[in-house]
C-alpha cells in the first residue's frame, strides 16, 4: 500500500512532532503523507499548521519566523495567522486592504501528550486516549521521535508479532529457545470500525542490567501485555511485570512519504526516577527498538493490505494480528470508496 495514495489518511490525526521542538519560536517543516507543512506555535501557546508554500512566490514558509504568535515568509515578509491568511504585507502603505483570496491552506492542529498533532482534512476519529499522561502516580518520558525508512503498516503489524522477539530480539529479552509464540487474545472494537486489543503473557530474559526496568531479580520474568490498536497507525501497549511495575507505550508511526514513518514514542511508568532513571528506560527501548528497525528497514515498504493479491507474501498462523490490522484498514479503505494503491 502506498499510504500518500490513499486519502483517507489525511482524515486522522497524527502525531508530527514535539511541542519543545517549536518553543524555540522557530517554524519546523514537516512532511506528512507526501505534503510539506510548517509548524509554529501561536501567541496562545498553541501549535499552527499551514501548508509550506507562500501564496507570494512559493517560498517555504519553515524559512521564515514567528512574530508575535504569527508566521512571517523569510522571502518578503508577507505575514500569516493560523488560518492561512495573510494578515501583513510589509510593502503596502499603512490601512490598504489585503485581498481576501491571498491565504495559504491552514490544517487542523492540536496539543496533545506535549505533541503537535496533525490532520490535513477532518477527522473521523479522535486522537487515543492516554490517561496515564500526567495522572497522580505516572511519568512521562519522551522516548524516540525519529525517521525510520519503513511504512506505517510495517511497523504496526512488527509492535503486535509476538514471534519476531525469539530472532529479531534474541539478543535482548527474546528467549531464542522459545520460537512459538503464546497464545494471543484479540478482540475487535465496535465491530472491528474501531482497531482491536490484543492480550498475552510473554516469558522475558531478565539479565541484571533489565532488573530495575522489570522491578525484579528473576532470571526469566513474565510480561503480560496488553496491546490495542487505533486506526489506522497507532498502538499501545501496556507492559505489566509480576513487580507490578507498568511499562506503557504509545506509538504513532506518522507516515512521511510511501517509504518513511516518524516514529514517535512515548512511555508511561508508575515507578518513579529512583526506582528506574528514564536515561536508562530510554536506553533500554533503544536497544529493543533498534533491532526492530534494522530488520523493518530491510523490507519493502509497499506492503500488501489486500489480501487478496495472492502470492506477494505469505503468512502463517501467528501473523493474525497483521492480517486483522489488514482487515481492518481494507474496510476503512472501502467505507470511503478507495481500493488499495500499490506499486
Ligand atoms: S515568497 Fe513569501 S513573501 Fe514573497
Ligand atoms: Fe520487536
Amino acid at each position: 500500500m502506498l499510504v500518500t495514495q490513499q486519502p483517507v489518511f489525511r482524515k486522522f490525526w497524527h502525531p508530527v512532532m514535539p511541542l519543545s521542538q517549536l518553543a524555540a519560536g522557530t517554524p519546523q517543516p514537516f512532511t506528512l503523507l507526501g505534503e510539506a507543512i510548517v509548524l509554529w506555535l501561536g501567541a496562545d501557546g498553541e501549535p499552527r499548521a499551514l501548508k509550506d508554500r507562500c501564496c507570494h512566490r512559493t517560498a517555504k514558509l519553515s524559512k521564515g519566523r514567528c512574530i508575535d504568535g504569527a508566521l512571517q515568509c523569510g522571502y518578503h515578509g508577507w505575514t500569516y495567522d493560523g488560518t492561512g491568511r495573510v494578515i501583513r504585507i510589509p510593502q503596502y502603505d499603512e490601512g490598504r486592504e489585503i485581498p481576501a483570496g491571498y491565504c495559504t491552506p491552514a490544517y487542523r492542529c492540536q496539543a496533545a501528550y506535549g505533541y503537535a498533532w496533525v490532520a490535513l482534512e477532518e477527522p473521523l476519529a479522535p486522537i487515543p486516549e492516554m490517561p496515564e499522561f500526567g495522572a497522580p502516580g505516572w511519568r512521562t518520558i519522551f522516548q524516540f521521535h525519529e525517521v525510520w525508512a519503513t511504512s506505517p503498516v510495517r511497523a504496526l503489524e512488527n509492535s503486535f508479532d509476538n514471534s519476531h522477539f525469539s530472532f529479531v530480539h534474541r539478543a535482548t529479552f527474546g528467549v531464542a529457545a522459545q520460537p512459538k509464540p503464546s497464545r494471543y487474545e484479540l478482540v475487535e472494537q465496535d465491530g472491528g470500525s474501531g482497531g482491536f486489543y490484543a492480550e498475552t503473557v510473554i516469558a522475558a530474559t531478565n539479565p541484571p542490567a533489565f532488573h530495575r526496568v522489570s522491578g525484579s531479580s528473576e532470571p526469566i520474568t513474565q510480561r503480560h501485555m496488553r496491546n490495542a490498536y487505533y486506526l489506522p497507525f497507532a498502538r499501545r501497549l501496556d507492559i505489566e511485570y509480576p513487580s507490578g511495575v507498568r511499562h506503557v507505550i504509545l506509538n504513532g508511526f506518522t507516515p512521511i512519504d510511501d517509504g518513511h514513518i516518524q516514529l514517535c514514542q512515548w512511555l508511561f511508568r508508575n515507578d518513579t526516577e529512583a526506582d528506574c532513571p528514564a536515561q536508562m528506560l530510554i536506553d533500554f527501548d533503544h536497544v529493543i527498538t533498534r533491532e526492530d528497525k534494522d530488520i523493518l528497514e530491510s523490507t519493502d515498504p509497499d506492503a500488501v493490505v489486500d489480501l487478496r493479491r495472492r502470492g506477494v507474501e505469505f503468512s502463517m498462523d501467528s501473523d493474525r494480528p497483521g492480517i486483522l490490522i489488514r482487515k481492518q484498514l481494507m474496510e476503512l479503505l472501502a467505507a470511503h470508496g478507495e481500493a488499495e494503491v500499490h506499486r
